[in-house]
């Protein structure tokens, strides 16, 4: 089970507990993974450089084990040719349902990468990974003058081939079945489509640094899976999203087992990025005009107060319920535990002829 990225990291087993902005993460989710022998990963997208440095504080007092911040590339400015008044009017019958103020078009989003890259340098995690695209090579140098190992994400061999020119050292190949967002950054997300089964063996082909493997792996079979495509590593997203540790509401927690295959939609209707989910209502009425729907990252800050009151009222209708299609196989334990049982499991498939 070992695998030249699992020694330089110190993982008992070839795991990432993948990175996911926007509370999932909680510093306990990353530590206990950590501690329990994976790579924990805090998805950092959405956070503040103060809050960076606090959380990999916090991370660093609960376990000195490797673990990974993450963070989004900058993604350039799109036109926006919708109808506003149409996409407002939907949004202000949610806010209604939901006692919230009625909502407004969003100005202008501050890209905070730099100074979150900055927070990163200070925190010096074992891992600094990415997705949304590319990184300067200049930041992935100044990592590897501080022993931060760089980790870029990829939805096709050519991203997976630019990222690994640009000086990364090991790329996420992220399959079409993954859950949250896609991470396509070089062709149209239509066209970067592909499953993990035919994706990572291309990658693996393709560059010299080491493959992690990424969307719908559920369990051991999945890792074992992985691993004999070649890839050095794991990067489980949905498997980890429900356990006791992870930060989302209970009933989101709830859903993921209890949903179906053919539920799972890729959908720009909460941020204006594709990302993978089980569908719900507002899903549902806003992909009914998804010209409406405004460029990334003005329809997550439109979508967010929507998104919170959710949350807090856990109303699974107007969440944005980021799941891989592997999430029927979800289940509702503790980091530690899934851990323990991924290394049985693994074995197990490895075992099997
Ligand atoms: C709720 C959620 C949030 C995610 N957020 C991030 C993120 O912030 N950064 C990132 O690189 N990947 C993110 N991802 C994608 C994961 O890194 C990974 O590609 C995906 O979870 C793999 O598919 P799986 O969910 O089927 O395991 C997210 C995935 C989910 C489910």
């Amino acid at each position: 089970m070992t695998s030249r990225l699992c020694e330089r990291l110190e993982l008992d087993q070839p795991v990432i507990q993948a990175p996911m902005a926007g509370g999932a993460t909680t510093v306990a989710l990353v530590a206990e993974s950590s501690r329990a022998g994976v790579l924990g990963s805090l998805g950092a997208a959405y956070l503040s450089a103060a809050q960076i440095e606090q959380a990999a504080g916090a991370i660093r007092e609960r376990t000195d084990r490797p673990y990974a911040i993450n963070l989004f590339a900058s993604v350039p400015d799109q036109p926006y040719l919708g109808d506003g008044a149409r996409l407002l009017a939907l949004m202000a019958r949610y806010h209604e349902q939901l006692g919230l103020d009625a909502p407004a078009m969003p100005g202008p989003q501050a890209d905070p990468l730099a100074t979150q890259i900055e927070a990163v340098l200070r925190a010096r995690p074992a891992v600094f990974s990415f997705t949304f695209g590319r990184i300067a090579p200049e930041v992935l140098a100044r990592c590897r003058e501080l022993g931060i190992l760089t980790v870029g994400t990829a939805t096709t061999v050519r991203e997976a081939v630019a990222l690994e020119q640009d000086g990364v050292d090991a790329v996420v190949a992220q399959g079409y079945e993954a859950g949250g967002h896609r991470g396509t950054f070089l062709d149209d997300f239509d066209q970067s489509l592909i499953g993990t089964l035919a994706l990572v063996p291309q990658v693996v082909d393709a560059v010299s640094v080491p493959v992690i493997a990424s969307g719908g792996i559920m369990d051991g079979r999945g890792i074992a899976a992985a691993l004999a495509l070649g890839a050095q590593a794991a990067q489980m997203g949905t498997a980890f999203l429900s356990t006791e540790e992870s930060g989302i509401c209970d009933a989101y927690k709830a859903v993921l087992p209890a949903s179906r295959s053919e539920q799972s939609r890729i959908t720009r209707a909460f941020s204006g990025r594709p990302a993978r989910g089980i569908a719900n209502a507002f899903m549902r009425d806003m992909d009914a005009n998804p010209s409406d729907i405004l460029p990334y990252p003005l329809q997550n800050a439109l979508t967010r107060p929507m998104r919170n009151a959710g949350g807090r009222a856990g109303d699974i209708n107007v969440l944005s319920l980021w799941a891989g299609q592997g999430a029927p196989m979800a289940r509702r334990e503790s980091a530690a535990e899934l851990v323990r049982r991924l290394a049985v499991e693994t074995a197990t498939a490895q075992a099997r002829r």
